[in-house]
């Protein structure tokens, strides 16, 4: 038996679980929100790797476990790590993920401070590219940490939430929710048109911009022109859907054409078989926003992508799931979906037109 931390969704609480019964049987030994101190069979983090997960964000083998006092807390958690095999030539990066025990340090104060005592006793240290990064897990006043190659791991970083907050640009707070999806999505040199409902007030147009594509952005409700302006965004409302596919099409350069209406009013987006990547993050009921999606399909590409949240008004997510799927289905083949860190009683479905 081996120990591991298993992070997970905060949401779904039962679907997790099951997902987790689904790799290995396994005891629960300590826990606070969506982490999970667990006892299970050697391996887990390879079966992980190759099971198609939605609920699990990653696992990590622990290798020490210890209580920590109020009095000795940093001086504890750096002993811990030094009881780790870290390889001295294998170039590494320190994370440290605080759940619930801050002793009036963060945990990037614990992570200056462990990682310049390892990098004074001649241990290689890359915060860009770690081949290899050493980890502690501050959970109900106890220390779990670990080590391994990045390679082994089931992702390539330890703190999803720390990682992408720096990549928000204050339009919306749901432009994590796509950032996130194209990190587990590879969209390929894929460039172009994209269309994107419910955009507004404009989180995931403005992702798309930024990644050069030309947008058209549904939504009744505004854009936020004011900041996407200040941020040096090309954007403009259309007049009607035909007005907006034309003027993309005519566009050499990235732009946003914000068309304001509902989708289901929408005849013709005057875009045929044009669109490369379609995003829907309609807050509207799952079945109903599949099927908004297959109203547009005129204007998809061959291969064109489809990135959606599944809203699940109640916690029996895989009820939301299966009805998604079985009306995208004939025209979408389904590539997999997430809950990703930012999403919110919702599931990211990612798929690609058939
Ligand atoms: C969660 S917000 C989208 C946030 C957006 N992705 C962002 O990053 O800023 C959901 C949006 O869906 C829009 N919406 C709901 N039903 C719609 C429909 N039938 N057609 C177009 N937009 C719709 C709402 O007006 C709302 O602005």
């Amino acid at each position: 038996m081996s120990k591991y931390f298993v992070f997970t969704s905060y949401i779904f609480r039962k679907s997790r679980l099951t997902e987790l019964r689904s790799l290995s049987a396994f005891k629960i030994l300590d826990n606070f929100n969506n982490v999970f101190i667990i006892e299970a069979g050697r391996g887990l983090v390879e079966k992980a790797k190759e099971a198609n997960l939605i609920f699990i964000y990653s696992i990590f083998e622990v290798c020490d476990a210890i209580e920590l006092s109020s009095e000795g807390y940093l001086y504890e958690i750096e002993s811990s790590v030094n009881k780790l095999a870290i390889d001295v030539d294998v170039p590494m990066k320190y994370e440290c993920y605080d759940v619930n025990s801050k002793r009036g340090y963060s945990a990037k104060d614990v992570e200056v401070m462990v990682g310049s005592r390892l990098e004074n006793e001649g241990i290689k240290i890359n915060m860009e590219k770690p081949a290899a990064i050493a980890y502690s897990v501050l959970i109900n006043m106890k220390c779990y940490s670990g080590y391994s190659l990045v390679e082994g791991l089931m992702k390539p970083f330890l703190n999803p939430e720390r990682h992408y907050l720096k990549a928000y640009s204050g339009i919306s707070r749901a432009e994590l929710k796509l950032r996130e999806a194209l990190d587990e999505f590879d969209i390929g040199g894929k460039r172009g048109m994209a269309i994107d409902m419910g955009a507004a007030p404009g989180g995931w147009s403005k992702v798309l911009y930024d990644e050069g594509f030309k947008v058209l952005a549904i939504d009744p409700a505004d854009l936020n022109y004011r900041k996407l302006g200040e941020r040096g965004v090309a954007v403009k409302e259309a007049i009607e859907g035909i007005d907006a596919g034309e003027t993309l099409l005519k566009s050499e350069n990235p732009i946003i054409l914000h068309i304001k209406s509902g989708t289901t009013k929408l005849h013709s987006l005057g875009i045929p078989g044009k669109a490369c990547i379609v995003v829907n993050d309609m807050n509207i009921e799952a079945a109903e926003s599949a099927r908004s999606v297959l109203e547009l399909k005129d204007c998809f590409a061959k291969d064109c992508l489809l990135i959606m949240t599944v809203k699940c008004i109640t916690k029996n997510a895989d009820k939301y799931l299966s009805i998604t799927k079985r009306i995208l289905e004939g025209d979408f083949k389904i590539q997999f979906c997430r809950v990703l860190p930012s999403n919110r009683q919702e599931i990211t479905l990612f798929a690609r037109r058939i």
